[in-house]
């Protein structure tokens, strides 16, 4: 079940994503980090952020979105009150995610993060639906995205992966900037920016008006994007957007994936990504595979 994602090698691919796994100790006593490939953190911010007012989620066919606006302890906390505890915990590989309204923001936390010890990889989110700026404003605009990721590179003492909005016509134009940048590994999708209105009150679900969409409904989408990025850089890919069940995590890993994040799932059991890490070494067996890394772009398209 290993695969190597940046130069980081993990005992599975299957990674518990951003937003949706805490800080990771929350999870001590629901599953065990040593199962899973890798756990990615909250977004982590220079200062700490209250995040967006309330009702915040709702659920959706087939899905939930979320307006949550990146509510964080900021990485300062984290590096004080959540890594001692990490660093005792059996077989946890942590991904930082890193998230900055300003470059300089950015640049700030892997500074911080840098001389934390263990961290294994950040995770630059330049792909948020839910900040006024920051977040997904970089990762729409090419050239803002390549000056991020490249100043982002330079900072990080660590491999840096760059995870993409999928609120773009062409996916593959924001990998090769990235990649052009210097990131060692990509990964997406974050949330479709979405917009659910109450026919009673004829107001927003959501405080924020908008919020980002998640979970099987957007699958497909995110399968096709995969399989785009795949076709325009070289370096690997951590695929994401509604894995539930093992089967979903090889047909990310068939479109071009080495690594899958699973987070929506997570909501309706916690134990998800264990469960799904388990599962794909089953199927692997039942189905001849001796390595899970053969999967990769193995799609006949
Ligand atoms: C409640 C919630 C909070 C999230 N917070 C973050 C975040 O802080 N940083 C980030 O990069 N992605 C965040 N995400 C996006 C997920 O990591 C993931 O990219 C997205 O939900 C698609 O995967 P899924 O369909 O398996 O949930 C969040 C998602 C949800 C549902």
């Amino acid at each position: 079940m290993r695969v190597t994602l940046a130069g980081v090698e993990l005992a599975s691919p299957v990674i518990a994503a951003s937003g949706t796994f805490g800080y990771g100790v929350e999870f001590e006593e629901i599953l065990s980090l040593d199962k899973i490939g890798a756990f990615v953190t909250k977004g982590l911010s220079r200062e700490p952020m209250a995040g967006n007012p309330a009702p915040r989620i709702i659920e959706t066919p087939a899905g939930m979105m979320n307006a949550i606006g990146l509510q964080n302890m900021g990485v300062q906390a984290f590096i004080a009150e959540k890594l001692p505890k990490l660093r005792t915990m059996k077989g946890a590989v942590v991904i930082a995610n890193v998230f900055g309204y300003t470059i300089e923001d950015c640049v700030e936390v892997i500074h911080a993060l840098n001389d934390a010890p263990g961290v294994a990889m950040y995770e630059l989110n330049a792909s948020c639906p839910n900040t006024s700026h920051g977040g997904m404003v970089f990762g729409t605009d090419p050239d803002s995205l390549y000056n991020l990721v490249l100043h982002s590179k330079k900072a990080a003492k660590r491999p840096l992966m760059v995870k993409l909005s999928p609120n773009v016509t062409d996916i593959g134009l924001m990998a090769r900037v990235s990649s052009d940048g210097g990131a060692d590994a990509i990964s997406l999708v974050n949330t479709f920016l979405s917009l659910s209105i109450d026919i009673e009150t004829h107001r927003p679900r959501i405080a924020n008006v908008t919020g980002g969409l998640s979970g099987p409904a957007i699958r497909p989408i995110a399968v096709r994007m995969v399989h785009e990025v795949r076709r325009a850089v070289r370096i690997p890919i951590a695929g994401m957007g509604g894995i539930v069940r093992a089967e979903d995590a090889v047909e990310f890993m068939l479109a071009g994936a080495t690594a899958v994040q699973v987070g929506t799932a997570s909501y309706a059991d916690p134990r998800a990504v264990e469960n799904i890490a388990t599962n794909l070494k089953k199927w692997c067996t039942s189905h001849n595979i001796p390595r899970v890394s053969e999967l990769t772009g193995a799609a006949i398209l």
